[in-house]
């Protein structure tokens, strides 16, 4: 098990769901982490069972001034910054081009595209000062893909992709690295409240494996690519999708 006892590392979206699964796996590591999110109540819940190792923090991604005080929070609250998983995000209505509503485009390019910009912009100076660091910002196989009735978050993305190859080319010489997981249809709240029963099992029959994964099988890949034993993963875009992309 990677070993996280010297490191700060802030969690996007750790109330629920992939970023509770990935704060809480961190935390077992022996991080210190900020569980951000736009749930206080969650962020709350989950730090005050996990103890003073984890500080939850209120955080609206998709304002920058936030993202900035998110960064500001942690290097005060733990003296720096070392890590971080630009993580939170938000499902789409399920609608066509031709249909989509321009402000449901504008609130999910919000928090899935500008959320991540944000975070990169105040994460990276911030690690920098301690030496460098390392982020995995979640994307998803509708990064790498379309998907019909999806668009707005497809673009978010495909974004996501494109920040991350570019973070690392701007910053790899100054010890950053910066990565993607692009997991496949993963067991939490964001599917089970947007699926009916039969949309779901249609879901699990498209991964090869027959099944959808789980938020400790994205915490796991993540604690990888953020720990130091990933010293040469830097602006790619890791698929975790049983298949479904094969
Ligand atoms: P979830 O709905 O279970 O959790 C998302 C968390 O983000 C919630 O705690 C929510 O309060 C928080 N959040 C939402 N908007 C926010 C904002 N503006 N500022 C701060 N926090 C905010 O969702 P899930 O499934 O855990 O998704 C996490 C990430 O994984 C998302 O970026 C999602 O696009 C991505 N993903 C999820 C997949 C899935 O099948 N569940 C598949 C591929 C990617």
């Amino acid at each position: 098990m990677q070993d996280f006892s010297d490191k700060i590392v802030i969690v996007t979206g750790a109330a629920s769901g992939i970023g509770e699964a990935i704060a809480r796996d961190l935390a077992a590591r022996g991080a210190k982490i900020v569980a951000a999110d736009f749930n206080r109540e969650g962020a709350e819940k989950l730090a005050g069972e996990l103890g003073d190792q984890v500080r939850p923090f209120m955080v609206d991604v998709s304002k920058a001034d936030q993202v900035k005080a998110m960064v500001d929070f942690t290097t005060s609250e733990f003296g720096g910054l070392d890590g971080a998983v630009n993580n939170a995000g938000i499902g789409a209505p399920d609608v066509k081009m031709g249909e989509l509503d321009p402000d449901d485009w504008q609130k999910v390019i919000g928090v899935n595209l500008n959320g991540v910009f944000y975070g990169l912009r105040y994460q990276i100076p911030a690690m920098l000062e301690r030496g460098g660091g390392a982020i995995v910002n979640m994307a998803s196989i509708l990064g790498a893909v379309g998907w019909s009735g999806a668009s707005a978050y497809v673009a978010a993305k495909h974004g996501v992709l494109g920040l991350t190859q570019t973070a690392a080319l701007e910053y790899a010489a100054q010890n950053m690295r910066v990565n993607a997981v692009g997991p496949g249809f993963i067991e939490t709240p964001l599917i089970r409240e947007n699926m009916s029963d039969e949309a779901l099992a249609g879901l699990e029959a498209m991964h090869p494996v027959g099944r959808l994964g789980t938020p400790d099988e994205v915490a796991k890949l993540t604690a990888f690519l953020l720990s130091d034993q990933a010293s040469f993963a830097n602006g790619a875009y890791y698929p975790l999708d049983g298949g479904f992309l094969a």
